[in-house]
C-alpha cells in the first residue's frame, strides 16, 4: 500500500529509453555523489526538453504534506519525504491525517544529542543505515535529517534533535549519519540551514552574526555534510538571516551553499518557510514544502496556490521571471531522483530487524554519560534484594512526542522495564512516581512522602527524572524538549528539585538519572548526590542500556557533546548576547564564544565540562609527541587502561593558538578517537592535523588564515581534563 503511489508513476517510466540508469544511485559510493555523472546529466537534459512549464512548476512545490509534485506523463515520480531525524515518522496520509492500520512503527533510535554523546563515528554511520534502511522499506525517498543546528543555548526546545555545541564534533558525527542513510539508497536532508538555534517565533526571528561566527561555528557541519557526506538535499530554515528569510537568501543558498560549498543537490524549504514568490524564485530554494495547517481544517490545501505554484507559471508567461530560474530548480530535483534511483527499482530496505534494534541498543550503551560518581556506581546486583525506583521518567515513553521528530516506536523499553528485565525475580523492585507531570503542578507532599518511604530502607534507590518532550503526543501540547517551543528556564519542572532533596536526605545513596536533551540547573542538590547519570532520550532500548550501566554489566563511555553550565546566566548566549532570548532580533554577539569556547576562555566553571564523562575504570595518558612536516602536524599519545575493568575512552585533541591577531578561544577540538581497552592494555594513537586545524576565519579579509607562530596541543579526557600538552611552531 505504501508503495502504490510510486509504482503508479513507475509504470509510465518503463517505456523510457534511459531506464539503464536504474543501476545508478543506491550502490554508487557516496564519495562520488557530488560529482555530476555525465549520463545522469544527459538524462536530465532529455527530460528537461520534454517538460512543459506547467509540469516544471508542478515539481517545485508540494503536492501533499510530504511529497513534491510528480509528472506522470514522463514517469517522473513524486519525491516522498519523512521525518527524521531519529526514526522514520508514522504515516500521515497525503494530508496530515494519520493513516490508521498501516505498518508504520519504526526503530526508535536515541536522539541526536545521545548519538553525539557516543563520540563514535561508526555509530553515526550505523544510525544512518538504520534510518535509511527503514525509510527505504517504507517507500521514502528523503529522510529529513540530520539536524545540524549548533546547540547555542540550553533553552532551545529542539536541542535534543541536534548534536552538539562544537562544529568539529558536529561535522564528524554527521558525515557518517549521511553516508549511512544514503548508502541505503535514500537521500538525507541536512537541516535547518542555518542559525535556527531557538524556536521562539522561529518563522519571524532575524539572526545577525559576524562572518567569523558563521564560518567557524554555524557552517562547518553543513559544509562537511555537503563536501564529505555528499548529502543529496538540504533544508532551508524558517528564520531570517541578516534580514532575509533563509529560504529566500541568495547569500546563503546560492552564495555559500551552492557556489562556495559546491552543493549541487536540491534545497527544500522547511514546511511553510517560503513566504514570497519572487524572492523564492530568485533564490536557491528548489522545492517549497509545507501545508497550511489552519487551511487543512477546511480540507486539503490547494497546492497550486503555493508561492512556488501557479503564480510562477503566470510570471514566466508574462516575462517577469526567466524560465531558466525554474529550470535550475527542476534539474536539481531530477538529479536528486537519479541519485536515489527514484526511476528504478531499489534494493529493498528492512524494517524493525533485530540488527536495527541491536544498533539502537549499542548507541544507547555508548551515549549514556556518567556525570558524577563518588564510588556509588556500579550497583551490585547480588547485594540488591530491594530496589526503589522513583520518578515519572522511569516509566514514561518518549518516542511519540517532541514535534516532527516523533516516532511510533515498535517498542520502547523504559528505565523501569530495563531494570526489571535485568534484575528478574532476585530483586524486589518498587516504584513511586514522586511527582506529577503537569504544567501547573509543583511538588506534591504526598507523592514525596510515598517516594521517601520507599527509598529509605531499600538496598538501592534510583531516581529517574529530568525533562520530558510533552504532556501528550499532540503537536500543540509539547513542552520543554519540543519543537516550536523553548524552555523557560534550566530549572527542573514539576517540583523535582524538592523531591530529589528529600530522596537524598532519606537515602544519600540514591542514584540520580536525568533524561532530556540537555542540561538542567542542579545547584540545589548536585553537591549532595553521590552519583549523577545523564541518559538523554536513549531510544527504544534505552532502559536496558541504563540498567546494564547502573549495575556494571556495561562500563559507561558517553561524553558530553555540550557544556552543562551551573546556571542559565552563565551560558554565553544569555550572558554575552545583547538582545534578549525572546526578541525578534537575535544578535549573536557571543560570536565564536559558544559552549566551551566561552567557558574555557572566560574561565567560567561549568557544572560539567564539554567532553566530560566518567568510566568505571581509569585511563593514563603518556608520551605525547608532536611533529610537523610540510603541512601536517602529527600528534601521538599512548593511552592505557589503568583500572580493573575494560572500558572505552574518548581521547580528545584540542588546539590553542598561543598568540594571534584576533581573539581566539582557549582551546578548540580538532581531533578525537574513541578506543576500547582491556584492563592494563595500552594503545598508541596518532592524529594528523592539517592547516585547517590551526586557522581562523578572518572576517576582514573574508578568508581562512593560518597565522604562523606557536600553538599548544592539549590532549585529554574532556575539555577541562587535559592530561598531556606540548607546543610546536608553525
Ligand atoms: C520542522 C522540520 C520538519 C518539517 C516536516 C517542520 O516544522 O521544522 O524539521 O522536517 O516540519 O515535518
Amino acid at each position: 500500500m505504501i508503495h502504490s503511489l510510486k509504482n503508479y508513476f513507475l509504470l509510465g517510466m518503463l517505456a523510457l529509453p534511459f531506464l539503464f540508469l536504474a543501476c545508478e544511485g543506491p550502490t554508487a559510493p557516496v564519495e562520488e555523489a557530488t560529482e555530476k555523472a555525465p549520463d545522469i546529466e544527459a538524462a536530465i537534459d532529455s527530460l528537461m526538453s520534454q517538460l512543459t512549464l506547467e509540469e516544471k512548476v508542478h515539481m517545485i512545490h508540494a503536492s501533499s504534506a510530504f511529497t513534491s509534485g510528480g509528472v506522470e506523463r514522463l514517469g517522473i515520480p513524486e519525491l516522498i519525504m519523512s521525518d527524521g531525524p531519529h526514526g522514520v515518522r508514522h504515516e500521515h496520509g497525503r494530508d496530515w491525517v494519520k493513516d490508521e492500520g498501516v505498518r508504520d512503527s519504526s526503530t526508535y533510535l536515541p536522539v541526536g544529542t545521545a548519538l553525539a554523546a557516543t563520540w563514535n563515528r561508526d555509530l553515526g554511520y550505523a544510525f544512518g543505515s538504520v534510518l535509511g534502511s527503514e525509510a527505504n522499506y517504507r517507500g521514502k525517498d528523503i529522510i529529513l535529517g540530520p539536524g545540524l543546528n549548533i546547540i547555542r543555548s540550553p533553552l532551545n526546545g529542539r536541542n535534543f534533535e541536534y548534536l552538539t555545541e562544537d562544529p568539529y564534533l558536529n561535522a564528524e558525527m554527521t558525515v557518517g549519519y549521511i553516508k549511512g542513510v544514503q548508502d541505503q539508497g535514500v537521500a538525507a536532508c541536512a537541516k535547518h540551514f542555518v542559525a535556527n538555534n531557538l524556536e521562539y517565533e522561529r518563522e519571524q526571528v532575524n539572526v545577525e552574526m559576524g562572518d567569523r561566527a558563521l564560518y567557524e561555528i554555524y557552517l562547518p557541519g553543513f559544509k562537511a555534510a555537503v563536501q564529505e557526506g555528499g548529502v543529496y538535499t538540504v533544508m532551508a530554515a524558517y528564520n531570517k538571516f541578516r534580514g532575509d528569510y533563509c529560504a529566500h537568501s541568495e547569500y546563503l543558498l546560492d552564495g555559500i551553499l551552492k557556489t562556495e560549498f559546491g552543493f549541487d543537490g536540491a534545497v527544500i524549504s522547511d514546511w511553510n518557510a517560503v513566504k514570497n514568490t519572487m524572492e523564492a524564485v530568485n533564490a536557491g530554494i528548489d522545492l517549497e514544502m509545507g501545508s497550511d495547517l489552519p487551511m487543512l481544517a477546511m480540507g486539503p490545501p490547494d497546492y497550486g496556490k503555493f508561492h512556488m505554484g501557479d503564480t510562477v507559471v503566470t510570471l514566466v508567461n508574462n516575462g517577469t521571471v526567466d524560465v531558466a530560474l525554474v529550470d535550475k530548480k527542476v534539474r536539481r530535483l531530477l538529479r536528486t531522483m537519479y541519485r536515489i534511483n527514484a526511476f528504478g527499482e531499489r534494493e529493498p530496505g528492512a524494517y524493525n530487524t533485530p540488527e536495527h534494534q541491536r544498533i539502537a541498543r549499542q548507541i544507547a550503551d555508548e551515549a549514556i554519560v556518567l556525570l558524577k560518581n563518588d564510588g556509588m556506581l556500579p550497583l551490585e546486583q547480588s547485594a540488591t534484594k530491594t530496589l526503589a525506583v522513583v520518578g515519572a521518567n522511569a516509566t514514561r515513553k518518549h518516542a511519540g512526542a517532541g514535534g516532527s521528530s516523533q516516532v511510533k516506536a515498535f517498542y520502547e523499553v523504559t528505565p523501569l522495564d530495563g531494570l526489571q528485565n535485568l534484575l528478574g525475580e532476585g530483586t524486589a523492585v518498587s516504584y513511586a512516581e514522586g511527582y506529577t507531570v503537569s504544567r501547573e503542578g509543583g511538588s506534591d507532599a504526598d507523592l514525596i512522602a510515598a517516594a521517601v518511604a520507599q527509598v529509605k530502607d531499600a538496598d538501592a534507590a534510583i531516581y529517574v527524572g529530568g525533562w520530558i518532550h510533552g504532556f501528550t503526543d499532540e503537536w500543540n501540547d509539547n513542552a520543554y524538549d519540543a519543537e516550536a517551543t523553548d524552555k523557560e528556564s534550566m530549572e527542573l519542572p514539576f517540583g523535582q528539585d524538592e523531591l530529589i532533596e528529600a530522596l537524598l536526605a532519606a537515602n544519600p545513596n540514591t542514584v540520580i538519572v536525568l533524561m532530556g536533551g540537555g542540561p538542567i540547573d542542579m545547584r540545589k542538590w548536585q553537591g549532595k548526590a553521590k552519583s549523577i547519570v545523564q541518559a538523554w532520550y536513549p531510544g527504544m532500548e534505552g532502559g536496558n542500556a541504563l540498567a546494564d550501566i547502573l549495575f556494571g554489566n556495561l562500563n559507561p563511555s558517553g561524553k558530553l557533546p555540550m557544556t552543562f553550565p551551573v546556571k542559565l546566566e552563565d551560558s554565553p548566549a544569555h550572558k554575552l548576547a545583547v538582545t534578549g532570548f525572546e526578541s525578534l532580533e537575535q544578535n549573536y554577539t557571543d560570536g565564536i564564544f559558544v559552549g566551551y569556547r566561552y567557558f574555557d576562555s572566560y574561565e567560567v566553571a561549568p557544572a560539567f565540562a564539554f567532553g566530560h564523562g566518567l568510566s568505571y575504570t581509569s585511563f593514563g595518558y603518556d608520551n605525547l609527541t608532536i611533529t610537523k612536516e610540510d603541512g601536517t602536524v602529527t600528534v601521538s599519545v599512548d593511552v592505557t587502561n589503568t583500572g580493573d575493568v575494560k572500558g572505552a575512552e574518548v581521547v580528545q585533541v584540542y588546539v590553542k593558538d598561543d598568540e594571534a591577531n584576533l581573539e581566539r578561544p582557549a582551546k578548540e577540538l580538532k581531533a578525537f578517537q574513541k578506543i576500547k581497552l582491556e584492563p592494563g592494555a595500552s594503545q598508541s594513537l596518532t592524529f594528523e592535523l592539517d592547516e585547517d586545524a590551526f586557522s581562523y576565519y578572518d572576517d576582514k579579509q573574508n578568508k581562512w588564515v593560518l597565522e604562523p607562530g606557536t600553538f599548544t596541543i592539549l590532549v585529554g579526557s574532556s575539555s577541562r581534563d587535559i592530561r598531556q600538552e606540548g607546543q610546536f611552531t608553525w
